[in-house]
Formats: C-alpha cells, structure tokens, sequence
C-alpha cells in the first residue's frame, strides 16, 4: 500500500480507502462483509469510510462494522482511520438532516454508539446546508472535535466557493479542515473545474468518491448489464450512467488500459491518483476479487504523455 499525506496535516491516508455506502447494510451478508474488511485491511488498506445513512436498513452499515471493530480489528483500532459523516436525512422531523448544530452532533452520538466507539478519527459534514448558516454547521464540526468526539473534520458535496468559506471559519475556530469528499471520476469531472484548485490552495486532503462511476469504469457493463451487478438493483444508474455513450467511452478506454497490461477498474483509479492533489481514492466492492483487483492498480500508477492525450481526447467526447 501507499500512504499519502492529508493535504498539509500530519494525517496519511491509504491510496485506496474502502467505502461501506453499498453491500454493507443489514440486508446483506455478514459473511461477505467480514471477508471484504478483513482482505481490505490485510492489503493495506486502513482507511474504512462511513456516513449515518448507510445501509439498508440506514445505519446498519455503522452497526455491522461495529461489531468487525469488536471481534476481529479489536486489537488494531489504532492502526485505523474510521470515518462518518452527517447530513442526509435520518431521522424523522425537522432535526434528522442537513446541517444544523442539533442534528450533527446528535447524529455524531448516535455513530459513536453504533461502532462502538469513543472518538471517530474524521466526521464530515456530508452536505452543504442551504438555510443553515455555515458558521453553525462549521462550529458543530469544531466543537465535536474539541469535545472528543473525532479527531478531525472534512466536509463532502461542497462547491469551490462553500469549501473556501468553511475552510476559513474552520481555520479562525481553530479546528482546521482535514478533507475534501467530493464525487469524482473519469467521466464525471465536475472538480476540475474550480474545487481541485481550491482544495489545493487550501492545502487540504481529497479523497474522490465513486473513483469507478459505481461500477462502470470496468470492463462489467461493455457487453449489457449483468444479474446481480449494482445497476441490475439501482434504476436511476442504469438510466444516468449506463447508456450507450458511455459505453462506448469505457469500450475505448478498456482498450487503452490493456495495452497498459491493466484492467479498466485499475487504470481508472492510477488515473485518479496521478494528480497530486488526490490522496486516496474512496472505492466500494461487492466482493473480495474486486478489492483486490484494485489494489493492484498501484503497482502502474505512471501515465505516458500519449495514454494522456489518448485518454482526454475519449473522455472529452
Ligand atoms: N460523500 C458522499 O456523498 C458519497 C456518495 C457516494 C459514495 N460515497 C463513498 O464512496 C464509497 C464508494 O462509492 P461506490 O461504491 O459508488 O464506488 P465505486 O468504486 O465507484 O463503485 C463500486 C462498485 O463497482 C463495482 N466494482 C468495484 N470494483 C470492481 C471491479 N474490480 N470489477 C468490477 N466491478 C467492480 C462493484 O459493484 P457491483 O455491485 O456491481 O459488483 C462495487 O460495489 C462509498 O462506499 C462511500 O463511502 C460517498
């Protein structure tokens, strides 16, 4: 494994971390998740990354990773870095979503509890909060630092200007901004326009989320949508993303990628971690041969200038 440095904090992060949004929940099978973190963790991988809602059944995930950090990572909590965010709707009524003070911290509560934690290593803000003033919500994110309820904070889904601003009112509170969590891949590039070079300028971490598009960015959907696959269940991926363009996209660049002796998912993540400003590159799995696969992207992260050009000009189509 390779571990980067966390923007300019004393923090490194894993070049991949795994994320338990998907195939983690109460309706999955433990079994499989238990192989899942196990395998991750023997390869290196020490960043597991949580939110409240996730599931299903929403918080299940927390709860079964929880009773991992029981039994089999008991005697290695410090050599982890366990993550959990707040944002997204969890509870009924007016408190149980966005970003106030009330919500974050008893949704951090409540995370704690069902990890069975003391302190989280990051707790993000998942999302910006339209009709809550940001220095409440980056206040919430201070004081559940100062009261020992995570050792840093990060925020997700924040535009350039809304990271500018909470990184400001972080640093002025003392607490400052570890991390960046934003959606970002080889075919959804919004970050490149303004955010990459915030986060830069801010000398914070980023750790892109989806770095496989949810599954297309490898070679699975080239020829139709397989039973059991992510967007055989998820309708809304299988009208957004697998459609015939992008198809055609991934069909081109698995081409490029086995000239490089890689497989799609492994030239799509080296892709990603090429820029320096990516720490770690957030991945879910569905089963044990897919971490592994990508794993293995890190031993050809080196782009030559012609797979670059051929690269862009796929991706720019
Ligand atoms: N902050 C936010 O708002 C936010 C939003 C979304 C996600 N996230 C975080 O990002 C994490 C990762 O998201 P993601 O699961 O969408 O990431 P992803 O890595 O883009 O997609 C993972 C899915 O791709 C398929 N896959 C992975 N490796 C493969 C391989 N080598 N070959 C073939 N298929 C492969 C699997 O789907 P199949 O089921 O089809 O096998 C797997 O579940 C989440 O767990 C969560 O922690 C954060």
């Amino acid at each position: 494994m390779i571990y980067n440095r966390c923007g300019s904090s004393g923090l490194k992060l894993p070049a991949l971390s795994l994320g338990l949004w998907q195939n983690f929940g109460s309706v999955d099978p433990f079994e499989n998740q238990r192989t899942m973190v196990r395998r991750a963790f023997d390869l290196g991988i020490t960043h597991f990354d949580l939110a409240n809602n996730y599931g299903p059944v929403p918080g299940s995930a927390e709860e079964n990773f929880g009773k991992l950090l029981r039994t089999d990572l008991a005697p290695y909590r410090d050599e982890l870095v366990v993550s959990s965010k707040a944002g997204y709707w969890m509870w009924p009524g007016p408190y149980g979503e966005w970003g106030s003070r009330k919500y974050l911290i008893s949704s951090c509560d409540a995370s704690l509890k069902r990890l069975g934690l003391d302190s989280l290593d990051i707790f993000y803000s998942h999302r910006p909060d339209p009709d809550t003033p940001l220095e409440e919500t980056m206040g919430a994110l201070d004081f559940i630092v100062r009261s020992g309820r995570a050792h840093y904070v990060g925020i997700s889904n924040y535009d350039h200007e809304q990271t500018a601003r909470a990184c400001a009112i972080l640093r002025d509170l003392g607490t400052p901004c570890l991390i960046h969590q934003p959606r970002y891949n080889m075919l959804d590039r919004w970050v490149e326009d303004h955010l990459l070079d915030e986060i830069g300028k801010q000398q914070i971490g980023c750790i892109p989320f989806c770095p496989l598009a949810q599954g297309l960015l490898t070679n699975k959907y080239i020829d139709g949508i397989p039973s059991g696959s992510r967007a055989s269940k998820v309708c809304e991926m299988k009208d957004s993303l697998i459609h015939e363009a992008n198809i055609e996209r991934v069909r081109e660049l698995n081409d490029i990628a086995k000239d490089r002796g890689q497989s799609m998912a492994q030239m799509a993540l080296a892709w990603l971690l090429k820029d320096s400003r990516i720490t770690s590159a957030l991945i879910g799995a569905s089963k044990v041969s897919q971490i592994e696969d990508s794993v293995a992207a890190l031993k050809h992260l080196e782009f030559s200038p012609d797979e670059l050009d051929r690269i862009r000009t796929i991706i720019n189509s």
